[in-house]
């Protein structure tokens, strides 16, 4: 279902789930009030970007659908493009699209999950606070069709449900930001807001990453040897 402006596809699947009759996909020109991760809000210029919410049904391990909507995501956007765990579509150093899953109940008990997707696409200038965004104009010179796109991703999400769990697993390990070379972590401070703190990485260590578990949480390696076990909130990478 398209629609040509709303406040978040993801409000509005939550808000159709509730009515009892969502569609299976809703994607937008323009969203008026987009989230990010973390409370932030998702930068769009109308009518530039892939803008969408997907329904997916459960799964055994909530984190799988991390891995199998960021696989999706990266098999439309290119071999080149990684995933900076837990679910972000990286190209070089900047962030190309962003992933926002939701739970969501129908029914007397049936969990659904909501899949937002905010995938750059003709965008050329950025506004928001955002450090590195970019689009695939900017990085092919192309301007694409937004409705192909969203057709693609779709087949996509269907191709990636449709495999084996271990070898999205594994497509989702081996297609890693930085997964081989040690670069610098730092671990949050959930306290302190990090734009607040003019020394927020002075407690950078390197590290390689090792694994990701079921559960999503990283495995990193770091320079003397030590596994340091993290969920998304308690790390990040140093861009
Ligand atoms: C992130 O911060 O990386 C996640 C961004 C997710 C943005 C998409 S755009 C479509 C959907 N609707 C929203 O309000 N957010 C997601």
């Amino acid at each position: 279902m398209f629609v040509n402006s709303t406040h978040s596809t993801n409000t509005l699947m939550k808000e159709l789930i509730a009515a009892g009759n969502p569609p299976k996909f809703i994607y937008t020109g323009y969203q008026t009030a987009g989230r990010g991760q973390a409370g932030n809000s998702w930068e769009s210029e109308p009518n530039k970007n892939l803008l969408c919410s997907i329904l997916l049904p459960p799964t055994n391990e909530p984190f799988y659908l991390n891995v199998a909507v960021s696989v999706a995501v990266q098999r439309l956007c290119g071999e080149e493009v990684t995933i900076k765990w837990p679910n972000d579509i990286y190209w070089g150093d900047q962030k190309l699209a962003g992933i926002l899953i939701e739970n969501a109940i129908m029914g007397a008990e049936v969990q659904h999950a909501i899949a937002g997707i905010g995938l750059n696409v003709n965008q050329t200038e950025w506004h928001s606070e955002a450090p590195n965004p970019i689009s695939l104009k900017q990085i092919g010179g192309k301007t694409l069709d937004l409705d192909e796109l969203m057709e693609r991703l779709l087949d996509e999400i269907q191709i990636v449900l449709s495999t084996p769990q271990e070898e999205v697993w594994a497509y989702y390990k081996a297609h890693l930001y930085r997964r081989t070379v040690f670069r610098p972590f730092v671990e949050r401070e959930v306290s302190t807001a990090p734009t607040m703190n003019a020394n927020a990485n002075a407690n950078a260590f390197m590290a390689c990453i090792k694994d990701v578990l079921p559960s999503g949480e990283i495995i990193l390696l770091d320079r003397e040897g030590n596994e340091r076990k993290y969920h998304f909130k308690q790390v990040r990478y140093v861009l």
